[in-house]
């Protein structure tokens, strides 16, 4: 666990602080889809960038045992909270970490990122990089990224953000022949706002198998 502030926490901390506990508890549909097709049986798994657990609650309740982890305290807190209120507590261990300066300890035999971007600076490769050495042979590292931003999203100029392709983030991290690349694609999806606006979203998928 780190004691001191990041500019990641000085970005993500306030803005748990204001959200609505009960958002972000579903899990992402990606996950939900695509998990089934990698023939996993429910082991050890770990949740990057949680935030208030949709998918680390999800996969607890699906038999695995979670590792989650975020730089926010009050998001790691809701999760903790949320995994008693489920009765998920023995599957769910929930940690702050600034994953730029700690790891949770252990291997996996599912690491997964959902939408593990942030505004504030974010050393992403490395910490993919540090978080695939964590899987375990034939495990995988699941990557579901934004390709393409809503237009209520958060967007510092206005402008719409721009990602890097799957093939792009496949090759910046260079994981080498040890991995097998098993999906690595861009799919649409129908997204609500807040406000119930809606909009069509792309997202980057990339599910990488330790062989
Ligand atoms: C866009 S949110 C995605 C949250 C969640 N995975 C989801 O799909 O709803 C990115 C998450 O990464 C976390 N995060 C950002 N920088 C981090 C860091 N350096 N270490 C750990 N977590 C971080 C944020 O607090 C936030 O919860």
């Amino acid at each position: 666990m780190t004691a001191k502030r990041s500019a990641s926490a000085d970005f993500w901390e306030p803005r748990y602080q204001d959200a609505d506990p009960g958002w972000g508890r579903q899990p992402n549909i990606r996950l939900v889809t695509l998990l089934p097709r990698l023939a996993l049986r429910p082991g050890l798994a770990w949740d990057i960038g949680c935030g208030h657990g949709g998918d680390a609650l999800w996969l607890a309740s699906a038999g695995w045992h979670v590792t989650a982890t975020d730089v926010s305290a009050t998001a790691v807190r809701r999760v903790a909270d949320a995994a008693k209120e489920l009765e998920l507590s023995d599957r769910v261990t929930a940690q702050r970490h600034d994953l730029s300066r700690s790891l949770p300890q252990g291997t996996f035999h599912l690491v997964n990122a959902c939408y593990f971007h942030s505004p504030a600076p974010l050393d992403r490769n490395r910490i993919l990089r540090n978080a695939a050495a964590r899987v375990r042979s034939g495990g995988c590292l699941v990557l579901i990224d934004h390709g393409s931003d809503a237009p209520w999203s958060w967007r510092p100029d206005g402008r719409e953000l721009e990602f890097p392709a799957p093939a792009e983030t496949l090759a910046a991290l260079a994981l080498g022949p040890g991995w097998r690349a098993e999906m690595c694609e861009r799919a649409e999806r129908a997204a609500t706002g807040p406000e119930g606006q809606t909009a069509t979203v792309t997202d980057n998928i990339l599910v990488l198998r330790r062989v």
